[in-house]
């Protein structure tokens, strides 16, 4: 079970980014954003292992981050959040998500590639260490 996040989650959700992406985690000021943000949506597990976030502009949605910390993997945590980030973001007017993957994380491209999201384009040593960033995009009008 999910659940929007609030103010009071921002603690939860700094501990998730702590876990999954170390020094490139998000600062409070950022997950304050994200969780107060207009046509913002944040939604995290019921047991504050996982959680996604979203923003709407116009009729594009972007992911802006899925986090699983790492004990809770597999489980389908992340399939669960991505499925109903992608009803909310539809549910705002967006008809087309997009994100950024790090050619190296063959997870989360699994997962996107399983929900439907295809590769549109690459940007070259984009991430720290010169890591390329694959773009993916999934039309969700019709989506499900
Ligand atoms: C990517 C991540 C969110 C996946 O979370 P998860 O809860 O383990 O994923 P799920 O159990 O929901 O699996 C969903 C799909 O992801 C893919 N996947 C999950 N674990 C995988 C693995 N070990 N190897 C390959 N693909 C895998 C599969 O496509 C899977 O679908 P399937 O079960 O039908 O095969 C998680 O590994 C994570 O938090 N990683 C660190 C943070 C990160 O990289 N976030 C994404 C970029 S912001």
């Amino acid at each position: 079970m999910t659940r929007t996040a609030t103010t009071d989650d921002v603690a939860a959700i700094l501990a998730i980014e702590q876990a999954c992406f170390g020094a490139a985690a998000w600062t409070t000021g950022l997950a304050l954003a994200e969780v107060v943000g207009d046509r913002h949506v944040v939604l995290l597990s019921d047991d504050g292992e996982a959680y996604g976030a979203i923003s709407v502009s116009g009729d594009v949605a972007d992911l802006d981050r899925i986090a699983v910390v790492p004990e809770a993997r597999g489980r389908g945590l992340a399939r669960d959040l991505l499925d109903i980030l992608i009803d909310r973001a539809r549910d705002l007017g967006a008809e087309r998500m997009l994100l950024e993957v790090a050619a190296d994380n063959a997870v989360a491209k699994g997962l996107y590639e399983s929900a439907g999201f295809d590769t549109i384009s690459t940007r070259k040593g984009y991430y720290a260490g010169g890591v390329d960033a694959f773009v993916m995009e999934l039309a969700i009008q019709e989506w499900r």
